[in-house]
C-alpha cells in the first residue's frame, strides 16, 4: 500500500522542484482554458494574489503581458517559496498553513489564483472560500469534474509524485474529483455575493499521476466575479 505523506514535504521532493523551474512560468505555459479567462483581465497596476504559486511562476507570465503589477504569491512548501523570492526578489512571497492565510488582507487582491491545486488537498472547500475572501473582484481557480458520483476518499482516488516521470516516489495526495452538479452548488455556497461564474472546461485523461477509477475528468476553470 502507499502510504500518505505531509503534502509539505511531497511539494519539496527535488523531481517536484525541478518540474516547476521548467514548467508553467510563461504566457504559453499557460492552460488554454486559464488564459481565456487570464488574459482579457491584465490590466497594468493590478495586484494578484496567487494561491499554491509553486516558485511563483505566475509571476513570470504577468511579467511577460504587463509592466507595473503587484504580485504576491503564497504556498505550503518553504523549498518552493525560497525559490520563488529568488526567482523573483521584487514580489512578496509568504509560506502559509493549507487553508488558513492569516497574513494576507481580506479583499485586498484584484485577482486571486487558485490554480492546480484545489483538486489536491482535502480542504478544498475551506481554501475555496478563504481564497474569495481574499480578492476584491475576480477569482480564478479549477476543479477536476465528472457526471459521477464525487470522489474525494484517498484510498480510492489519489495522486502520485513522481513529477517528470523520473522518482518513484511513495507520496500521495488526494486526488479529488466533483460531481460537475456539485461543483457548482459549493461554489455558489462558497463564494458568497457573487455576481457573475463562468467556466471553460474541456474532458481530458486524467493525470498520468493520478490512481483513480475515473479515466476522464472535465477539467474546469472557473471565472467568479465580485460585483
Ligand atoms: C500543482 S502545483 C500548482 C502551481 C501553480 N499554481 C500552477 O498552477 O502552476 C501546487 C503548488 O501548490 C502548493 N500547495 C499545495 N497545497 C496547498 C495549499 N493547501 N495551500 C497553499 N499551497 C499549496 C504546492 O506546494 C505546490 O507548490
Amino acid at each position: 500500500m502507499t502510504p500518505e505523506i505531509d503534502s509539505k514535504a511531497a511539494w519539496s521532493l527535488p523531481s517536484v522542484m525541478d518540474y516547476f523551474a521548467n514548467h508553467r512560468k510563461t504566457s504559453a505555459q499557460v492552460y488554454e482554458s486559464e488564459w481565456f479567462f487570464l488574459k482579457p483581465l491584465l490590466k497594468e497596476g493590478m495586484s494578484v494574489l496567487d494561491i499554491g504559486c509553486a516558485q511563483g511562476g505566475f509571476a513570470g507570465v504577468l511579467g511577460e503581458n504587463l509592466t507595473r503589477f503587484e504580485y504576491t504569491g503564497i504556498d505550503i512548501s518553504s523549498t518552493m517559496i525560497g525559490q520563488a523570492r529568488q526567482n523573483f526578489p521584487q514580489h512578496q512571497f509568504f509560506v502559509t498553513s493549507e487553508n488558513t492565510y492569516p497574513q494576507i488582507p481580506n479583499q485586498n487582491f484584484d485577482l486571486v489564483l487558485c490554480l492546480g491545486i484545489l483538486h489536491l488537498n482535502s480542504c478544498w472547500r475551506e481554501m475555496l472560500t478563504e481564497a474569495w475572501q481574499k480578492t476584491r473582484r475576480h477569482l480564478l481557480m479549477d476543479f477536476r469534474e465528472h457526471g459521477g458520483t464525487t470522489i474525494e476518499d484517498i484510498s480510492k482516488s489519489y495522486f502520485l509524485m513522481n513529477f517528470n516521470g523520473e522518482e518513484k516516489t511513495e507520496a500521495k495526495l488526494p486526488y479529488v474529483i466533483l460531481n460537475s452538479g456539485e461543483a457548482l452548488d459549493t461554489l455558489k455556497e462558497s463564494c458568497k455575493e457573487y455576481s457573475q461564474l463562468k467556466h471553460f472546461g474541456y474532458e481530458h485523461p486524467v493525470s498520468e499521476s493520478a490512481v483513480t477509477p475515473v479515466k476522464k475528468v472535465m477539467m474546469n476553470t472557473y471565472l467568479i466575479e465580485r460585483i
